[in-house]
């Protein structure tokens, strides 16, 4: 390795990072970890040392996919350039990744990140309807530009959101459910984001729209009423607005029965915003929309990004939806998921810490509680459990509110032989907690 004069001769990767990044730069785990390499589900320290990776879905066909590699190669050694050309691979994969939606989603936008798929679908939204206001939970995270971060309640508190950002309560119906049926909670939780577009009357701002991640992830994965959605989405059109799909967690058959989290939901969303596993590591992001909002808003805003969408990004994408495809990762994720699930749903019979178990596909989240009766969060205990896990070769995470939640949420091709591993660390885990 060259020794750049700024660097220590023993000082440490943890303390050049500090110097230069700062500290206030998140690390995952108290002990932070040194990844140099990874393979399909599992990724290897500098050490050698392999860990399970039960929580990234960046890598959504595996770390590292050979056939995603190859694309991305092979194309980069023939012509990197961006969309003010033509190019068959830029046309091609818009048709194959618009082709995943309903017939009326039918227009593609590229950007590099989800915060500017995001920021793009907020501008779409702004301009079609003449308003500002729009309308997202809690506790939710879609990025972080100067809009979107507004929205972004995990990290912004309410002074900072401005006049044009209004919150809906978390739905929560672990602890919110007190006797109501299915129809009652779902009323109620539209309820809210009716509440939030007459407060925006109220103050007059005009309404824009509604945006939701599709599985609620930074909100703790609730399983959510059927019905609030399409209740909530009733409100919203009524009022003028639309409602932005946020599939940057959810999308692309992570939840294994769909496809995209809003099918799940029972609705179709005006406006759909992808990321992270959109190019299994790739800077590949982009907006599915409508035509009449596409067209409406580009006549009037030029809208250009250099990177996105570009020839190798093309490649990427469309090596992404083969490898989904050929692999059968959506079933995988529907049949290992439902395995998973059970597993893990069987510890709450042994450790009275865990107050409850849900998820979807390969989405998991484990709330762990100080009593089951009064279900008061135990964020604590799920710190020290996330690293416990790592130092005994399992990755995973923490959301929600209280940050009690346990986040698990493998790459695609998790096995059942990966989940068993997975549980039966956790089970050790749990006994030593
Ligand atoms: C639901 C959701 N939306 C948007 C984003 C922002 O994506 P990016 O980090 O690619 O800008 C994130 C990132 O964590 C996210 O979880």
């Amino acid at each position: 390795m060259t020794q750049d004069a700024r660097t220590m001769p023993d000082e440490s990767l943890l303390a050049r990072r500090y110097r230069v990044l700062g500290r206030n730069s998140p690390l995952f785990y108290d002990k932070p970890l040194n990844l140099v390499r990874g393979e399909g589900v599992w990724v290897y320290d500098a050490d050698g040392r392999r860990y399970l990776d039960a929580y990234n879905n960046v890598p959504h066909v595996g770390h590292c996919h050979p056939r995603v590699v190859a694309a991305l190669t092979r194309q980069a050694a023939l012509l990197n350039t961006h969309t003010r050309y033509l190019h068959e691979g830029i046309v091609a994969y818009a048709e194959r990744l618009t082709a995943q939606f309903e017939p009326e989603l039918s227009m593609a936008m590229f950007t590099c990140t989800g915060s500017e798929a995001n920021e793009l679908a907020l501008r779409i939204v702004r301009d079609l309807s003449g308003g500002m206001g729009v309308i997202g939970t809690a506790h939710a995270y879609h990025g972080n530009t100067a809009a979107v971060i507004e929205l972004g309640s995990v990290f912004t508190p309410p002074e900072k959101r401005g006049p044009h950002v209004r919150t809906v309560p978390v739905m929560d119906p672990y602890r919110d459910r007190a006797g109501r049926s299915d129809e009652e909670l779902s009323t109620a939780y539209a309820d809210d984001v009716k509440r939030a577009i007459d407060s925006f009357a109220a103050a007059g701002v005009k309404f824009a729209g509604l945006l939701f991640c599709t599985s609620f992830s930074s909100e703790g994965l609730p399983t959510l009423p059927p019905g609030f959605m399409s209740k909530a989405l009733a409100h919203v059109h009524a009022a003028g607005g639309y409602f932005i799909a946020d599939e940057v967690q959810s999308g692309f058959g992570r939840l294994g029965s769909h496809m995209w989290g809003y099918q799940k939901l029972g609705v179709v969303p005006d406006i759909v915003t992808l990321g992270k596993p959109m190019g299994n590591g790739h800077p590949l992001a982009g907006v599915i929309a409508r035509r009449e909002l596409v067209e409406g808003f580009t006549s009037r805003n030029m809208y250009f990004n250099t990177f996105a969408g570009n020839p190798v990004s093309a490649a990427v994408g469309m090596a992404v939806l083969d490898v989904l495809e050929e692999e059968r990762l959506m079933d995988n994720a529907l049949r290992v998921g439902r395995y998973t699930l059970e597993r893990i749903a069987r510890l709450a019979d042994k450790y009275q810490v865990i107050g409850d178990v849900r998820g979807a596909g390969l989405f998991f989240a484990v709330e762990l509680v100080k009593n089951r009766a009064t279900k008061t969060p135990a964020p604590g205990e799920a710190k020290r459990l996330v690293n416990l896990m790592r130092d005994r070769g399992v990755l995973l995470s923490r959301i929600g509110p209280h940050d009690n939640i346990l986040k698990i949420r493998p790459p695609m091709p998790f096995s059942t032989q990966d989940a068993d591993l997975l549980v039966d660390t956790l089970d050790g885990v749990f006994r030593d907690l």
